[in-house]
């Protein structure tokens, strides 16, 4: 009888044990979805750190309510500890013991907006440690949208941190692939949903302010929420003196290769300006909508639709594929900029900073 061979590496490490490859769960077939639940409900309450799909991006989870889980959870993703972590909750109660009260307004956008990709930050409670919140008075809290992490959380019966499944300051996974590249060696189980749906982190409204700031902006137009609660504060594009949410650092959300955002009337003009750059044809990629140039034989030319959401599910998915070809310069063409593309130019200007 042979017993388990842990690999030496792992054997080294002793009790902070680096998994080689963490397990891809598949929750496509129904009747894996219990067992699923149960199996990643069971590490979560072991203190594990798991990543887990959600509708915006994959996020890496842990207990909210254990401080070693969310130490964990830093430590894995080489977070600063300033900068604090979204919880994540699944029914109106497990919210109500998150933060001390609820103004008016939060309650209105949660009720417009949960589940959904909206993170409200909201006056803590004593139950989240001062670890989830980078030692502030406010707590970030979502409803995810998605039937196997809500299941998850309500069969643990306490809230998830979980910031977005990549090492600090690189490009959210959209895809368990995406995770296991970034965190594979790290984590042991990552539950593999399939490509997120909305594919861009939430919208951060800060309501413990009159009036509520915008912290990011995500899928949900501005207006959509303006229209329930009236005019928000700040243009994101200004950072926050005091960085209010680090999410709003300029280099955030980005892919190994300079990324640079242009217009282009023709394919002439496209290839003076490559030229300019002096990078190898074959590591340049180029992300374009309209202007689509065919025979610059760069090293790769992707399509993206000029539809909002369209461009959102599919923005990082191209981000991360160009990292994977080892890309120097990635050019993307710059979309609209009317305030539904808001989200999308934030993330590309973070992601060119
Ligand atoms: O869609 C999402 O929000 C994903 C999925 C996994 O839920 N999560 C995510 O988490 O993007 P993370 O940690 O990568 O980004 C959270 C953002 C950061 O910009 C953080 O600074 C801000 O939310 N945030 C969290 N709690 C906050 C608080 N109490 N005050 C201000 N900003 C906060
Ligand atoms: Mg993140």
């Amino acid at each position: 009888m042979h017993e388990f061979n842990p690999s030496p590496s792992a054997l080294e490490a002793g009790a902070d044990a680096r998994f080689r490859r963490a397990e891809l769960l598949l929750i496509d077939a129904t009747d894996r979805f219990e067992g699923s639940v149960q199996r990643v409900v069971a590490l979560l309450q072991a203190g594990k750190v798991v990543a887990l799909p959600t509708e915006t991006v994959y996020g890496l989870a842990a207990s909210a309510i254990h401080p070693e889980a969310v130490r964990k959870l830093f430590q894995i993703k080489g977070r600063p500890a300033l900068n604090p972590i979204i919880v994540h909750i699944a029914d109106w109660k497990m919210a109500d013991r998150c933060c001390i009260h609820w103004p008016p307004v939060a309650r209105r956008l949660a009720e417009a907006f949960w589940p959904g990709p909206l993170t409200l930050v909201l006056f803590r409670s004593a139950q989240i440690p001062d670890l989830v919140t980078g030692g502030g008075p406010t707590v970030g809290v979502r409803w995810p949208r998605h039937a196997f992490l809500e299941a998850v959380i309500r069969r643990c019966g306490f809230p998830l941190a979980a910031p977005s499944a990549n090492l600090a300051g690189q490009l959210s996974p959209t895809t368990a692939q995406h995770v296991l590249e970034g965190l594979g060696d790290q984590i042991e189980l990552i539950v593999d949903g399939g490509p997120c749906q909305v594919g861009i982190e939430s919208t951060v409204v800060d309501v413990t302010k009159q009036p509520p700031g915008l912290l990011r902006p995500g899928i949900i137009p501005q207006a959509a929420i303006e229209n329930i609660i009236g005019p928000l504060q700040s243009d994101p594009t200004i950072p926050d003196p005091i960085l209010r949410s680090p999410g709003q650092v300029a280099k955030h959300y980005a892919p190994k290769a300079k990324l640079v955002i242009w217009s282009w009337e023709n394919e002439a003009e496209l290839r003076r300006r490559l030229i300019g750059e002096g990078k190898p044809w074959a590591a340049i990629q180029v992300l374009a909508h309209s202007h689509i140039p065919r025979g610059l034989g760069v090293g790769r030319v992707s399509v993206i639709p000029l539809a909002v959401e369209a461009y959102a599910r599919g923005l990082y998915a191209e981000l991360h594929r160009c990292d994977e070809a080892h890309a120097q310069l990635i050019v993307v063409e710059a979309p609209p900029v009317t305030p539904e593309w808001l989200a999308i130019n934030d993330r590309l200007r973070r992601a060119s900073a």
